[in-house]
């Protein structure tokens, strides 16, 4: 079964994203679909959405703490709020935009894990490292593991190439089943497959050998367009 997961990144209000994720709860609930959906609003549009009974909503970010003086950050006092108890860590713009270094998000990895979050861990290289090629590419996504326990039972991991997200290049089915089959030798969890996953090609990239699913951007903030993300991926 296709693990799907929009990442909502710095889009969607809390109005809106109430009623989108009302509107996937009606489509998976109306057609029986048992897919692993994962939505990942703003964190101003957390909340409980009690009606929602389908799929899981988690936090983009938070600091390693239950609260505290860290301007600008939300921590599990927030999320407990909402009963979140799932995270992405490590994506590339908190990496390269934002500037995390492994150092942090190895903390913040094992503070979340310690407290037994689901955490989507996201890993991927720079075009600069992926134009020297597989070796070396696998080279800098191993470092991106260095202080985490890959044997974490509630651990997802998501490839992510930092030159296919939000451009549109989508990585070729090589270069995607190259790289998750490296990974899969050394770390056995589930690996999605993220970087301009969009309606016409995600049925394709999920049945790709080594990949468990998709963490999906731009395409999955048009609710029409996720909700047919989910179906063309509801049997892979
Ligand atoms: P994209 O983003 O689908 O817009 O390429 C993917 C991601 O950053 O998770």
């Amino acid at each position: 079964m296709a693990i799907i997961a929009s990442n909502f990144k710095t889009n969607h209000t809390r109005k809106s994203t109430a009623s989108f994720v009302n509107e996937v709860n009606e489509f998976l609930k109306t057609n029986e679909i048992s897919s692993d959906v994962y939505i990942f609003p703003t964190s101003t549009s957390l909340d409980s959405f009690d009606t929602v009974s389908t799929f899981t909503i988690g936090a983009q970010n938070a600091y390693a703490t239950a609260k505290g003086s860290f301007t600008g950050e939300i921590g599990t006092t927030q999320l407990d709020e909402f009963s979140i108890k799932t995270i992405l860590i490590g994506h590339s713009e908190r990496r390269h935009v934002l500037g995390e270094s492994q150092e942090e998000i190895a903390k913040k990895f094992a503070f979340y894990s310690e407290l037994g979050y689901k955490i989507i861990y996201c890993i991927g290289e720079p075009l600069e490292v992926k134009e020297q090629g597989l070796e070396k590419t696998l080279e800098y996504v191993y470092e991106q593991f260095e202080g985490i326990d890959t044997n974490y039972e509630n651990l997802v991991l998501a490839y992510e190439p930092v030159w296919a997200i939000g451009t549109g290049v989508t990585a070729t089915n090589d270069d995607i089943t190259n790289v998750h089959s490296a990974i899969k030798s050394k770390i056995e969890k589930p690996l999605l497959y993220g970087g301009s996953v969009k309606v016409a090609n995600v049925r394709e990239i999920c049945q790709l050998n080594g990949v468990d699913g998709a963490l999906i951007g731009t395409a999955s903030w048009i609710v029409e367009d996720f909700k047919q993300i989910i179906e063309n991926t509801k049997d892979v």
